[in-house]
């Protein structure tokens, strides 16, 4: 069986990205349809999450999906004692797909291998997060209208933030030039910088954080320090404000210069620059509802030439 399981973005080709960027704009387009009327939808939440949860959930629902599940571990047997795996043997007999996040790297790729059910990974510890990378994607293209020869800055916790991890291995199929921008102690990991090497990734170091520094970034992907990752909270005081992008610091950002930040922040961006015509991430987050459409309905064997033939619109 065709399990049709997302446990990293780097299982994704160049085209199968294009193609899901493509059926997000359908869902864009047209988001309440009934083409998963009748299949149900599971998400179990091991971590907190806003985003990703509800997201997932409106993107299930306005397709004519049910959802059960959990946001909190707390109310599930796991409290008893239940093991991951038959936690996920069980609900597999309840759902026709898993969405789940879980605070063990490696844990979505765990369950993809104990059920047929088709698992969306949605955050792995401090591993990868593709379903974010789907709609930052999605983002980047509808700002930028291309993915190709872009130059991308990540700031800030570029050590345990996993959306910064899957955004450069996807990005490796467009010739990006990448800037990392962190403290010694949330520096990108060496793994992925010998993945950069490894694709022929251009990439650049910095500390220094000022209008200089970003004056040539076409997308400027801020993020927020893990804490919930740190094992010593003395080393996450000394980090946790390193970076605060302000807005007089957007004085020589090109035109086309958006800041993207997977949410939530919390004190990574100054609130006065979410007027400005620089700041996309709030429509950044809504697009998770669409390039989540697409990753569910791509999980169930739904094509794009399906969407696009869809009778089932509700406007
Ligand atoms: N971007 C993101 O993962 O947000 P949540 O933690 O709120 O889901």
């Amino acid at each position: 069986m065709d399990k049709r399981s997302l446990v990293t973005i780097a299982e994704h080709s160049r085209e199968k990205l294009m193609y899901l960027i493509e059926m997000a704009s359908e869902f864009e387009k047209h988001p309440n349809r009934r083409l998963l009327q009748g299949k149900i939808a599971a998400t179990l939440f091991f971590e907190p999450s806003t985003r990703t949860r509800l997201s997932f959930e409106t993107a299930a629902n306005r397709l004519g999906a049910r959802v059960i599940g959990f946001a909190d571990p707390k109310v599930t047997s796991g409290t008893k004692g239940e093991i991951l795996k038959d936690t996920i043997m069980m609900v597999s007999n309840y759902a026709d797909i898993i969405i789940m996040r879980h605070y063990l790297e490696g844990a979505a790729k765990y369950a993809s291998e104990v059920t047929d059910v088709p698992i969306l990974n949605a955050g792995d510890g401090a591993n990868q997060h593709p379903s974010q990378t789907m709609l930052d994607l999605y983002t980047i293209y509808q700002t930028q209208g291309t993915l190709e020869n872009l130059n991308i800055y990540l700031v800030g916790d570029l050590k345990y933030g996993r959306t910064v991890h899957s955004l450069l291995m996807a990005m490796r199929h467009f010739n990006p030039t990448f800037h990392f921008i962190a403290p010694d102690e949330l520096a990108m990991p060496q793994i992925y910088k010998d993945y950069c090497d490894e694709h022929g990734i251009k990439y650049f170091e910095h500390q220094d954080f000022n209008a200089d520094t970003i004056a040539d970034a076409d997308i400027l992907y801020m993020t927020r320090v893990q804490k919930e990752r740190f094992s010593d909270l003395m080393e996450y005081e000394r980090v946790k404000d390193a970076y605060l992008l302000k807005r007089d610091m957007l004085v020589k950002a090109r035109d086309n210069m958006k800041i993207l930040h997977p949410l939530p922040r919390v004190n990574e961006i100054e609130y006065s620059i979410d007027d400005t015509k620089y700041a996309y991430y709030f429509q950044q987050a809504k697009n998770g509802v669409y390039a989540r459409q697409a990753l569910i309905c791509d999980a169930l064997g739904i094509t794009l030439e399906d969407v696009r033939n869809d009778k089932t619109i509700i406007d």
